[in-house]
């Protein structure tokens, strides 16, 4: 069954370690939106245009899930009516969403992105 995942925390909630390794787990397509906003732009939203490219992942996630594929949408926070659209969407096209919320505390989070911009800068 298509599936698509919406995942949801605030930076350093291990959003993007939770959905690669959910990628990994089930086949899904993972689109994570900083994965191309910096390589294009050297920035992760000049002038808005991650709006844009946010919204171009998410017909992309489309097809896939029109094709029979899953897919999780890394891109951290929805709103309620955005969670619904995307639901609707899903529905649309035969598939079923679901939101994965990775809650974390303000501690845990300061080190972890502390840590990721030590090590991982880029
Ligand atoms: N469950 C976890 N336990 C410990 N460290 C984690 C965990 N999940 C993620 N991290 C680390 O925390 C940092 C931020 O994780 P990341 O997945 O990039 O968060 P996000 O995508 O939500 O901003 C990374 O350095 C990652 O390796
Ligand atoms: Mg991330």
């Amino acid at each position: 069954m298509a599936e698509l995942t919406l995942i949801v925390g605030h930076p350093g909630a291990g959003k993007t370690t939770r959905a690669k390794a959910l990628a990994a787990a089930t086949g899904a397509v993972r689109l994570t939106p900083d994965e191309w906003m910096v390589p294009l732009f050297g920035h992760p939203d000049p002038d808005g245009k991650r709006d844009v490219v946010e919204g171009r992942l998410i017909w992309t996630a489309t097809a896939i899930l029109r094709a029979g594929g899953s897919a999780i949408l890394d891109f951290g926070f929805w709103g309620r009516d955005e969670r619904a659209a995307l639901a609707w969407l899903a529905a649309s096209v035969g598939a079923t969403a679901h939101t994965l919320h990775l809650p974390v505390d303000r501690v845990t989070q300061t080190e972890r992105v502390a840590r990721r911009q030590r090590e991982t800068p880029s």
